[in-house]
């Protein structure tokens, strides 16, 4: 079971988390270099899988079954455009140019979890799309600046809701970041909205994937038939991104990128 209280690491339990980090980075990279026209989100999740795999990392994906839903069928989250988390790859569901599309990816290996997760554009995509893509990717930046040691957990929520709405676009609530380590899944949440200097404070040990998720309109999602796969109740365009981040002595530190 994961813990109910948070763990915090040692500095050896870092660098095995820096090594699972790295698998995922280079997981991603390799997803990434596939996210063309043309291609079904089924084949990157084989790409994903033969990369994990020759890496000697096991998936905490596939068959990850929180609280009564049914096991997660994959080694990726593949999130096309209006799918905002945890979209299914399928072998029906082919890319095309303008499409923007959400990779998210964690494993296990040496007994440590890391999770990361980008959004891709397909080739030329909308105005609205990048400035979309670019904003959620500096709402991550300003968040992991303030993972100091000190700090407070809203801090981080602070960080992703302020930068996001000076833009116009939208923060999802329904779901949040959290603590990572032994497991994918550790306290805190980690959520993408509040107020500074708010919220338990932040240690040098404390792991935190921090996944802001963003919407060009309305921040409701609806969660589809299957279970997992979460759209904008609008059906405009969103994001995600995520790393996995060390509070440490020297500050933050990215284990998800080299
Ligand atoms: N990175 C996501 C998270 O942290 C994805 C997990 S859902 C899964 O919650 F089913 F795909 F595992
Ligand atoms: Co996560």
């Amino acid at each position: 079971m994961s813990p109910l209280s948070i763990t915090l690491k040692s500095a050896e339990d870092i660098a095995k988390m820096r090594r699972t980090g790295l698998i995922v980075a280079d997981v991603l990279d390799a997803v990434e270099a596939a996210c063309r026209p043309g291609v079904s989100t089924w084949e990157l999740n084989e790409i994903a899988n033969e990369v994990m795999t020759k890496a000697g990392a096991t998936s905490a994906f596939l068959g990850y079954a929180p609280h009564g839903m049914p096991p997660y069928p994959a080694v990726i989250c593949t999130s096309v455009n209006e799918v905002v988390v945890h979209g299914i790859p399928s072998k029906s569901v082919i890319l095309e140019e303008g499409d923007i599309i959400g990779i998210d990816f964690a494993c296990y290996k040496n007994g440590f979890c890391a999770d990361s997760a980008r959004t891709i554009p397909v080739g030329n995509i909308s105005e609205e799309a990048r400035r979309l893509i670019q904003v959620t990717r500096e709402s991550l930046e300003r968040a992991i600046a303030v993972c100091v040691h000190g700090n407070r957990l809203e801090d981080i929520g602070h960080a992703v809701q302020s930068h996001v709405e000076k833009h116009g676009f939208s923060v999802v609530t329904s779901f949040s970041g959290h603590g990572i380590g032994r497991f994918m899944h550790e306290m805190p949440a980690v959520p993408n909205v509040g107020q500074r200097g708010q919220g338990l404070r932040l240690k040098r040990g404390m792991v935190l994937a921090i996944e802001p998720m963003v919407t060009a309109g309305s921040e409701d999602i609806e969660v589809l038939d299957d279970e997992w796969t979460a759209v904008s109740a609008d059906g405009r365009l969103a994001a995600h991104v995520e790393h996995s981040v060390a509070i440490t002595a020297q500050g933050p530190m990215v284990l998800t990128r080299r």
